[in-house]
């Protein structure tokens, strides 16, 4: 018999042994591939390897101002390197022979697309996945992306967005995950599994990270503003998430739109050398996000397309997206002695690599498969994941007396402009998803319920009546489904419908396009003409079940004050009315929790769980002004980061330590024992936080360290331990130094960011 430390022993032989193999076989296929490009580059001209460096737009979305011309000339010419917008393995493969076919060395071309949350197959929006906190789940809903998106031609997706953002206003903070770093960066390496697995095989593609960088931080929430932000706040809070991507294998990034500090990420060398580079090891290549190096020019940083065509080569941008700049202007500032052919080879050296990894110099056609295409897009496998997701991602706000599950019987008055509706529920950035595959509410609680239940229906609001945005939104023309009859005609319908009814169900919200890219907004509630219709079913006196769609928190202090039951349903995707009415009628037990503050009034924003003490921090004396605090609305959000209900209740025991102080490098185990007191089944997202007592410099009042998500019988108990080292407790000190200073901590467990027990610790010298 093999005694224990023999067998450790040779375990561990083996495991070295197969890590060094490994680590072999890793610089056999890296020496092979640089060999393979270097040759290459070696027969390019000049042309041919700017060619490389411009992505064009062109096929069957515009996801941007400008469209890209002459795209089939331009690839027979060589001057092309990458296109997005075009997917379907027959238009894709149409292009790849003209690049294959037609161009002297046949080089294949990359093909993006903005998959986000599902290629057909949508998914939640990330900001509703990001609620499920569930990592196995989020790498899944990626992974599915990509076998969908690879078999329907697709090589390279512009996700994920792991964009740190802090204000709703920002319409795009439906694409991230939220305002948490810890929890965003473990976001952002699930899905860099999920897309791009371990070597590229032909059911995966390759991951374009962005913002790169902070552009969830624009000013007052305006989407492509201005960010300006101290050093500390960028390293300790925004960057992490990009950082996480990279170390996961990230193989691309995209530049973001803003400036920081003064220079735009696309003109920024510091950023895109300095840091991605020299200091993160970054392999990989960046785009441009949409024209952004013709946006210079608007930005102020140069007068000609030729002086930010310089800047961002400069700064250390590989491909040019749509402003075709490089393709207008290297040659000539490489005569004219401005830029070196090295700064291009560097470039184009990136672009080739990313192709080759995926294997395109092998075979060009390795993701046109049509017969791939029909057995993996949109199969029933996809559509149950994506329903488990959905439900998953459901957050339960608000449910008096319980209210919720409904019983599968009586009678429904099932209003609201959401309620009947198809295509919203894929919610922004569905790029090729297709609306009116998606489940409705209406459907969703036929299909389950069937007959038991009596459906009184009644769509008493459009979405919005204010005529501007109307406009603004219905591009193209259909885009929001508007009802002609008058407001008043409308609510007394659904009144009338209500008053037939056993309860209400009123789904209501935002309209997709009131969320996403270009949808920032500076009032963020439910549109007046909806919560007119909101008050008008209050008054009937019946039991009024919200079922909320949008892609932000929004401002719901009416709704959280007069309804019995508020269901945070985000945008669910394709599947969703089958997962809403899974929810509403108890199929599942809601177990999701925000991962971004929703504030009481736009006033509060930006509104955050980790935020400072500061001096004079408000201890809820109400008389007391002189404390950072408003005269007219409190400081507590509406609903505090990590909150969300369950059908059944959950009590957690006291904090308890395995020692009140560690030594660095030593364990701690924090633990508590959670307890299921309510009457079903259910899921708990437990959660770990810190405090920093005194830094060399401020520390946040509470941060994220880590979380369990169990499950519960009705009655059951479980023992919750997290452990923590010093390492867990490092930050940037006072000389922007990544460590952990000893001092007095305290650990918090709790349901969720406000609802929590603590002990204190000492981490030691
Ligand atoms: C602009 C958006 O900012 C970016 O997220 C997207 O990937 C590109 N357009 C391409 O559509």
């Amino acid at each position: 018999m093999i005694r224990k430390p023999l067998c450790f022993f040779l375990l561990l032989a083996l495991f070295s042994k197969s890590f060094s193999q490994t680590v072999a076989q890793k610089s056999v296929q890296q020496k092979k591939m640089d060999d393979f490009v270097s040759n290459l580059l070696s027969k390019m001209t000049l042309d041919e390897k700017i060619g490389q460096l411009n992505l064009v737009s062109v096929g069957f979305d515009v996801t941007g101002p400008i469209v890209s011309k002459n795209v089939d000339e331009n690839i027979r010419r060589g001057n092309v390197g990458g296109v997005f917008n075009t997917y379907t393995p027959v238009a894709v493969r149409k292009l790849q022979e003209l690049a294959v076919n037609h161009t002297r060395l046949k080089i294949p071309l990359i093909f993006g697309y903005d998959v986000i949350h599902g290629h057909k197959t949508i998914f939640p929006i990330p900001l509703a996945l990001a609620s499920s906190w569930d990592m196995g789940m989020i790498q899944k809903s990626a992974s599915i992306a990509a076998a969908e998106a690879s078999a329907d031609g697709l090589d390279w997706v512009f996700s994920p967005m792991v964009d740190i953002a802090r204000d709703p206003r920002w319409g795009r903070i439906a694409e991230g995950a939220g305002e948490d770093t810890w929890l965003g960066s473990q976001i952002a390496k699930a899905m860099i599994r999920g897309y791009q697995g371990d070597n590229y095989d032909t059911t995966k593609v390759m991951a374009c990270v962005k913002h790169f960088a902070l552009y969830g931080a624009a000013e007052a929430g305006r989407d492509y503003n201005t960010v300006d932000m101290s050093e500390r706040r960028m390293y300790q809070d925004y960057l992490p998430p990009y950082k996480a991507a990279i170390d996961a294998g990230a193989g691309s990034i995209m530049s973001s739109f803003n400036e920081i500090n003064g220079v735009p990420a696309t003109a920024n060398k510091w950023l895109m050398t300095d840091l991605l580079r020299h200091q993160w090891g970054f392999k990989g290549f960046v785009a441009t996000d949409y024209t952004a190096i013709d946006e210079l020019m608007a930005h102020g940083m140069g007068k000609t397309q030729s002086d930010v065509a310089k800047l961002a080569l400069d700064a250390g941008i590989d491909m040019d997206m749509v402003s075709e700049a490089y393709l207008a202007n290297l040659k000539q500032l490489v005569k004219d002695g401005k830029i070196q052919v090295a700064q291009i080879d560097v470039a184009c050296r990136r672009i080739l690599e990313a192709k080759y990894k995926l294997g395109l110099f092998t075979d060009p056609y390795r993701y046109c498969n049509d017969e791939r295409a029909r057995q993996t897009i949109m199969k029933p496998a996809f559509l149950d994941a994506a329903r488990e997701a959905a439900k998953r991602s459901i957050v339960l706000l608000k449910n008096n007396n319980h209210v919720l599950p409904l019983k599968a019987g009586g009678s429904i008055a099932l209003v609201g402009p959401l309620a009947d509706d198809r295509k919203d529920m894929i919610g922004p950035w569905s790029g090729a998803g297709d609306g009116d595959k998606a489940v409705s509410v209406m459907d969703g609680i036929k299909k389950l319920v069937g007959d038991n239940v009596q459906i009184n229906y009644a769509r008493g609001a459009n979405i919005l009546n204010d005529t501007g945005m109307i406009a603004r939104l219905d591009q193209p023309k259909g885009t929001l489904t508007i009802d002609t009859r008058s407001e008043a005609d409308m609510i007394n319908e659904a009144v009338n419908a209500a008053k037939k009814s056993d309860i209400i169900v009123a789904v209501v919200g935002e309209s997709a396009g009131m969320t996403g890219e270009a949808a920032s907004r500076s009032n963020l509630n439910i549109p007046g003409n909806q919560e007119d219709l909101l008050k008008a079913l209050k008054a009937t006196g019946k039991p009024m079940v919200i079922v909320l769609m949008n892609g932000r928190p929004l401002t719901l202090n009416w709704e959280n004050d007069n309804a019995d039951a508020i269901l945070e349903t985000w945008f669910a995707g394709t599947e969703a009315g089958n997962a809403i009415a899974d929810v509403l009628f108890g199929a599942y037990n809601p177990s999701a929790k925000i991962t971004i503050t929703f504030p009481q009034n736009v006033g509060q924003i930006p509104i955050y769980y980790s935020h400072k003490n500061t001096g004079r921090p408000y201890a809820g004396d109400f008389l007391d002004r002189y404390k950072s605090r408003y005269l007219d609305v409190s400081n507590d959000p509406l609903y505090p980061f990590g909150y969300g209900l369950s059908y059944t209740t959950f009590s957690y025991g006291d904090v308890k330590l395995s020692s009140s102080t560690i030594k660095p490098g030593e364990l701690l185990h924090i633990s508590t024992t959670v307890t299921n007191t309510g009457k079903y089944d259910g899921e708990e997202i437990v959660q770990l936080y810190t405090r920093q007592m005194v830094g060399t410099v401020t520390r946040p009042v509470e941060e994220l360290k880590n979380f369990k998500k169990i499950f519960l019988k009705a009655g059951e108990s479980q023992a919750v331990d997290f452990t923590i080292t010093s390492a867990d407790l490092r930050f940037y000190d006072i000389n922007m130094k990544y460590t952990y200073e000893p001092g007095d901590f305290k650990a918090f467990i709790g349901t969720n960011s406000r609802d929590v027990k603590e002990a204190d610790f000492k981490l030691l010298k």
